[in-house]
């Protein structure tokens, strides 16, 4: 629970605030943008919901946070219910967000998907009953798809419960040696039709990227959609290997994909051939700059 003794300065007054704990990992930006804003080395509220749509997405973030910095002086608990009832949260089709992101992984985001050979969660959230149970409503876990060694959160925990395989690459099995099932190698490997395992080293030496049904690209944290440049960008600030990661990005020139749905950043959906024309602007920045830095 948040501190309203801990209330950081930057937030505006109001019901809602952010408190000195917050990690900065970006989830309330992403769920609520109209009321999170970065400040500095914190999120915090610059303006509070009015609406019940804004309350609603500001509870959202709240219930995602993975550290419990954010606080309401005044819960509404209806708009707080239905918010926690939101998770899973639909984004198309059979693919969800699961919400309640961990701390373990730094506040990455996990998904969820829908399929009659076996459901598959990407990444792991916190482990709770609210996501256990509606997991074995819609029929369990087969899969556990670890895309590095970051991101694992609660995944250990998840396969037991629900006898699920984790896939994890041999370069980042360190972070759960007893995986179930370890990919090696450069190559992609289909599991079925509708899922392809692509490895994309570069933020770490394992990084890996799932291509279900050649539309959802769910990236780890290798790729992810930057609100501030309105373009694709990669990993910036913890790189493995610079020509790996461009390396990597080239290779998924190969695959049609319309969203990208990564671990940390924005997820964006694009119609396939504007996805790869952001993907060839990526590499072009990413070239002409030269730094590890640059977008
Ligand atoms: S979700 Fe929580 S930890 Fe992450 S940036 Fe927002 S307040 Fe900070
Ligand atoms: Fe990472």
């Amino acid at each position: 629970m948040a501190d309203a003794t801990k209330r950081l300065p930057t937030n505006i007054a109001g019901n809602f605030f952010v408190d000195a704990t917050c990690i900065n990992c970006d989830t309330c930006r992403q769920l609520a943008p109209k009321s999170f804003v970065e400040n500095g080395e914190y999120s915090s509220v610059y303006r509070q919901p009015e609406s019940e749509a804004e309350r609603y997405q500001a509870y959202q973030a709240l219930l995602a946070c993975p550290v419990g910095s954010i606080g309401a002086l005044v819960p509404e608990k209806a708009i707080m219910r239905a918010a926690t009832e939101s998770f899973p949260m639909l984004i198309e089709h059979h693919v969800y967000y699961n919400g309640f992101n961990s701390e373990k992984s730094f506040g990455a985001n996990s998904y969820f998907i829908r399929h009659p050979g076996g459901n598959w969660l990407v990444d792991a959230p916190r482990y709770m009953k609210k996501l256990v149970d509606a997991f074995e409503r819609f029929g369990g876990i087969a899969y556990i798809f670890l895309t590095h060694e970051d991101d694992i959160g609660d995944a250990p925990r998840y396969a037991k419960h629900f006898g699920a395989k984790r896939i994890i690459h041999r370069a980042d099995a360190d972070a759960q040696p007893d995986a179930e099932w370890i990919v090696d190698g450069l190559d992609t490997v289909e599991t079925s039709p509708d899922f392809r395992i692509i490895p994309v080293p570069g933020h770490t030496d394992g990084s890996m990227a799932l291509l279900y049904r050649n539309r959802y690209l769910f990236t780890g944290d290798h790729m992810a959609w930057d609100r501030e440049i309105n373009g694709l960008r990669l990993a910036t600030v913890y790189v493995w290997k610079e020509s790996a990661l461009r390396r990597s990005a080239e290779r998924l020139l190969e695959y049609p994909f319309e969203w990208v749905l990564p671990g940390h950043g924005d997820r964006v959906h694009l119609p396939a051939d504007r996805m790869k024309g952001e993907l060839r602007l990526l590499l072009a920045r990413r070239a002409a700059k030269k730094s590890l830095y640059a977008p």
